[in-house]
């Protein structure tokens, strides 16, 4: 097992290995649990009401499903029906898509009780269940409501990874080699030496790699956790967004037919050409890229008609200002630098680079 400290406002521990999330019981003890799963985990959530004290179940939707205001009442009346309290505690055991609304049901049931994060896909375990972001969807956009409410605790068992398609597994990775262009160049490393035993997640190396991206993401979300907008190579929790401009679009695009991975992996693909042009970012830099991407089995190829659509979506990403477009960008592996307004023409440069 390894354990990864966030040391921000109010420290707490994540926990990574197998059967890590036995140590719920104790992190328990004397609360009442609202554990809020789809039924996807059952095969968790089963053991886990066993063991529990004081349980209220509550199934939600599968994946972006579940981030709705009516899953949200809906939490909200099972928590008033059974008396939940401000010591009482929620557990959001799932995807990404479940410790979002479940860290949100938590940030606003009494203006905020505690929460505990038990992620169960590499998704979830690397990005979306550590650093306090939590919310919902609405008609307009996703993750425009929530707020930032931090985990007491987060348990990352990777007996749950065994369950994974390995299309998941995939698209979890692309996330952790993000971290590796941020901040931890040796993940790059260690993916590039067997792509095949990093995507296994009894390996010790994909151990590694998922230890390594999280102790980026909780040095990143200690230091500003609210996302300040950042300035030239002064880059705090923005940096996570490395090829996500793009990527987003892509999810829009591809009505969330793509998993976030999938298209995070085409989106660091145009980021590196971008940084290239913007900030010398070296041409082996952006071939290693691509070279990273395929050997993971991860997309690196967009068809060049969707440009239009991708760029006005573009516009709606959360760190444009006005309507000056602003990406994150790397100089060399672990440098980065926001790179803002860029020339039409050289965005379009990019994109060109990416037609199969
Ligand atoms: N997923 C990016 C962040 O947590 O800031």
């Amino acid at each position: 097992m390894s354990v990864v400290e966030v040391n921000g406002p109010a420290p707490y521990e994540v926990r990574i290995g197998s059967g890590v999330v036995k140590g719920l019981e104790r992190l328990t003890t004397g609360s009442r649990v609202a554990l809020i799963h789809p039924a996807s985990v059952e095969f968790m959530a089963a053991p886990l009401r066993g063991r529990l004290d004081r349980v209220i179940d509550i199934e939600v939707p599968d994946a972006e499903a579940a981030k709705t205001s009516g899953v949200l009442a809906g939490c909200w009346d099972r928590l008033a029906e059974a008396g939940m309290t401000r010591g009482d505690v929620v557990v959001g055991l799932g995807g990404g898509a479940t410790t979002d609304l479940a860290g949100f049901v938590a940030a606003t049931w009494m203006r905020g009780i505690r929460l505990i994060q038990v992620p169960t896909t590499v998704l979830g375990m690397a990005d979306a269940a550590v650093g306090g972001k939590t919310g919902i969807n609405i008609t307009a956009g996703k993750n425009l409501v929530g707020a930032f409410h931090e985990p007491a605790a987060v348990l990352c068992d990777t007996d749950a990874l065994n369950h994974l398609p390995i299309r998941e597994m995939r698209s979890g990775m692309a996330e952790i080699v993000k971290c590796g262009f941020i901040n931890d160049p040796r993940i790059l490393s260690i993916v590039e030496a067997d792509p095949a035993t990093v995507l296994d997640p009894e390996s010790d190396a994909f151990a590694e790699v998922l230890t390594r991206a999280v102790g980026v993401k909780a040095s990143v979300v200690a230091t500003d956790l609210t996302e300040s907008t950042s300035r030239g190579d002064k880059v705090g929790r923005e940096r996570l967004n490395y090829g996500h401009t793009l990527a987003h679009a892509i999810e829009a695009h591809q009505h969330f037919t793509w998993r976030h991975g999938e298209a995070d992996a085409v989106g660091m693909i145009f980021a590196a050409e971008l940084s290239s042009r913007e900030l010398g970012l070296s041409r082996q830099t952006v071939d290693r890229t691509r070279e990273i991407m395929a050997g993971l089995g991860l997309p690196t190829t967009f068809e060049g008609t969707a440009w239009p659509q991708l760029r006005a979506t573009m516009n709606l990403d959360k760190k444009t200002r006005g309507t000056m477009l602003r990406f994150v960008g790397i100089s060399a592996p672990g440098k980065v630098s926001m790179i803002e307004g860029p020339a039409e023409e050289e965005l379009q440069e990019c994109f060109a680079t990416l037609r199969p």
